[in-house]
């Protein structure tokens, strides 16, 4: 099936407690990525929900975009409760804070993962929550992992405008003061979207704005966090 080196360091990532996400690093340096069925306790279950079927939608997911051709980590191995995924590169946020890359590889990363989404989303699909810490950058091709809330979207322009919102309230999370990331993968996704999807994300914002107002109140409390300013700026945004 696999490789001797990547059987070995398999079985014994295996046998370790699981968890929901190791890294599994061969000799050679090769290096994937081990997802199992979390075990929670009932009151971390309460919060988080069930860990099975989150699972299994990630593997749905994961093979829908597949069947789709949209970029996404693939699975190199998988048991009744666990996939292996080769490394499908740093996340969005570790490439925009990697002083190594140039601004128009950047640009280029951010315009890949806009393109993917308007492409997952003509397949008729939604991610659930395409965080920019959830799509991978290979230097190459922008892949989606953390599908755990995937769903083959019935009312699929609400899911799919919804996916929107969050990539670019992730964004602004992360870069309040600087959107030059998150245009370039809006421009992007504006081309490769079905038609229809930016007229679906503002009427979803326009729904939303009450949402703005109360983080717009609750920003300016002491306790205003980086994601309460990041929906006005999401909401402010998006609206154009
Ligand atoms: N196939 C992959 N390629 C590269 N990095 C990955 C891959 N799968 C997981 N990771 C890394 O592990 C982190 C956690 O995985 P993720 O699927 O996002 O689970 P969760 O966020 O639910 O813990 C990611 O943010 C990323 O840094
Ligand atoms: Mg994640």
């Amino acid at each position: 099936m696999i490789d001797p080196d990547l059987e070995t360091a398999l079985q014994a990532a295996l046998a370790e407690p699981p968890r929901r996400v190791r890294a599994v690093v061969l000799p050679d340096g090769r290096r994937f990525w081990l997802k199992r069925v979390e075990r929670l306790s009932g009151r971390l279950r309460l919060q988080k929900g069930d860990p099975g079927r989150a699972f299994a939608a990630e593997r749905e997911g994961l093979r829908a975009l597949a069947a789709a051709g949209v970029p996404v980590a693939g699975v190199a191995a998988e048991g009744p409760d666990w996939m292996l995924m080769p490394d499908a590169g740093p996340v969005l946020t570790a490439v925009v804070a990697d002083t190594g890359r140039g601004e128009a590889e950047k640009l280029r990363a951010f315009a890949e993962a806009g393109q993917a989404l308007g492409r997952l989303h003509r397949a008729g699909l939604a991610h659930g929550r395409p965080a920019v810490r959830d799509v991978c950058w290979d230097g190459a091709e922008a892949r989606f992992i953390d599908l755990e809330r995937f769903r083959r979207a019935r009312r699929a322009g609400f899911w799919q405008a919804a996916d929107v919102v969050m990539f670019a309230q992730t964004a602004f999370t992360a870069w309040p003061g600087d959107p030059r990331w998150l245009d370039a993968a809006l421009d992007a996704y504006a081309v490769s979207a079905p038609e229809g999807a930016m007229v679906a994300v503002r009427r979803l914002v326009w729904w939303l704005t009450p949402v703005g107002w109360l983080a717009a109140g609750l920003a300016r409390s002491r306790s205003g966090s980086r994601e309460l300013r990041a929906a006005g700026l999401t909401l402010g945004r998006l609206r154009r």
